[in-house]
């Protein structure tokens, strides 16, 4: 019998500013419906200087662990493509903020909005090597193309913290992950770079064709049909993409699942819509958003997430709800979190966008948000806790 593994708590966690997408295509003067239907976002996420990766990853995560939990982690991923540092990873200083057992291992793990996924499969094949211990895995990521470019409707920012152990209590997957590898330079960002170079059509396009040919390979390798499946999740760059990926695979389909398989992307997208793209934590605020949103989904049902990575890696896996899932979930916490966010005019986002952390330069900084940057000393940074 294979051993129950999978996500036991979830929580994201966004940056407490957000820009309005209609005052963002009024000041760039788009038609604000290109923003909100043609590519699906109503507001964006935005992070001041004083938070970053390991900002967010701290505070995703502090809503799910319990004294227990820091004593059995006994391994820490991080999922990023905004590292702060060259060399050492983020990991380690959210191991010492949270306050875990210090026998454990920590690091970090980069492949565009894959990385993730690839944490996540990690500590999903490291607890069914290893029972009795927990995985905390967080993708975290500041999603920024640059003031008035092509990418910046479809920025974000925040974290997805996940414990992953046996006898989950939200979600156990099932061993049926297939991914797709192809060197294709749609999407990356040369070491030095602020900003990534993105080829926004081929990206949009290799997508598409990403999880065309996995789903087809997924389907011919395993049992699954889509008519088994209650909903997918989808990577939510900005929320008509994973859309447009699943269209393209519903031709000849029944009508209920095409009918059921669409109402539960809607659901999938509803956090995403109001954060924008948290990169490697995409697919997992999607995930969330579906199970804290669609009011008929059971334990029992089988729940299809594909996951993909500018560059480019893909990825389909499954995974069953389990009984009482409703309970793990922190709904009204993280409605509350998107509610309480500032917003921002143009102008003050655009001041705030501008301002960059200068690590060379040793100084204090004030910011009431917990785990924020309090100080830099010879280019480290330090936070609240
Ligand atoms: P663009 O050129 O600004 O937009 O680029 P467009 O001209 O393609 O229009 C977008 C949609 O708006 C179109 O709909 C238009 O018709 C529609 P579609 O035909 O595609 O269905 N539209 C309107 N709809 C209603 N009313 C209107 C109106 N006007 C136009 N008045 C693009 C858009 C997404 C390419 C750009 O923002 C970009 O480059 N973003 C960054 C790249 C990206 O997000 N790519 C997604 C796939 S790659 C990925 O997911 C990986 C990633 O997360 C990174 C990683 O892995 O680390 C990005």
């Amino acid at each position: 019998m294979t051993m129950n593994v999978g996500i036991d708590k979830m929580s994201f966690f966004v940056p407490p500013y957000f820009v309005d997408m209609t005052d963002l295509a009024v000041a760039r003067d788009v038609d604000p419906n290109k923003f909100l239907i043609g590519i699906g976002q109503d507001q964006m996420a935005v992070n001041p200087k004083t938070q970053d990766i390991v900002t967010f990853a701290t505070n995703a995560a502090k809503n799910i662990l319990s004294a227990e939990d820091l004593d059995k982690i006994d391994m820490v991923i991080v999922g990023t493509e905004s590292g702060i540092d060259e060399s050492k990873a983020s990991a380690v200083v959210l191991h010492r903020l949270l306050g875990i057992q210090k026998f454990a291992r920590s690091f970090e793990i980069k492949e565009a909005c894959y990385g993730g996924t690839a944490a996540l499969q990690f500590a999903v094949n490291h607890i069914r090597n290893h029972p009795e211990s927990k995985v905390l895995v967080v993708a975290s990521d500041i999603a920024k193309y640059g003031l008035a470019s092509g990418g910046e409707p479809t920025q974000g920012a925040g974290a997805v913290a996940m414990l992953v152990s046996t006898d989950p209590k939200i979600i156990a997957f099932n061993d049926d992950s297939l991914a797709l590898t192809q060197d294709i330079y749609d999407f990356w960002r040369p070491v030095g770079h602020d900003y990534p170079m993105v080829d926004g059509p081929l990206s949009t396009e290799t997508y598409i064709q990403s999880f065309q040919t996995v789903w087809q390979e997924y389907t011919k390798r395993s049992q699954h049909a889509l008519a088994d499946f209650a909903a997918l999740s989808f990577h939510i760059p900005y929320t008509k993409m994973g859309k447009k990926a699943l269209l393209a695979i519903l031709e000849g389909e029944s009508e209920e699942a095409q009918n059921r398989i669409l109402a539960k992307y809607e659901k999938s997208i509803a956090y995403s819509r109001k954060a924008g793209n948290l990169y490697t934590g995409s697919l997992y605020l999607g995930l969330i958003s579906l199970l804290e949103n669609a009011e008929d989904l059971k334990a029992g049902d089988l729940i299809g997430l594909f996951s993909y990575g500018s560059g480019a890696v893909a990825e389909f896996f499954s995974g069953r709800l389990v009984e009482d899932y409703q309970e793990q979930l922190l709904k009204t916490k993280h409605a509350e979190q998107l509610a309480h966010r500032k917003q921002l005019t143009i102008e003050e986002y655009e001041t705030m966008f501008s301002d960059r952390l200068d690590v060379d330069k040793d100084a204090e900084y004030e910011d009431t948000l917990a785990y924020s940057i309090s100080s830099v000393r010879n280019t480290v940074r330090e936070y609240r806790s």
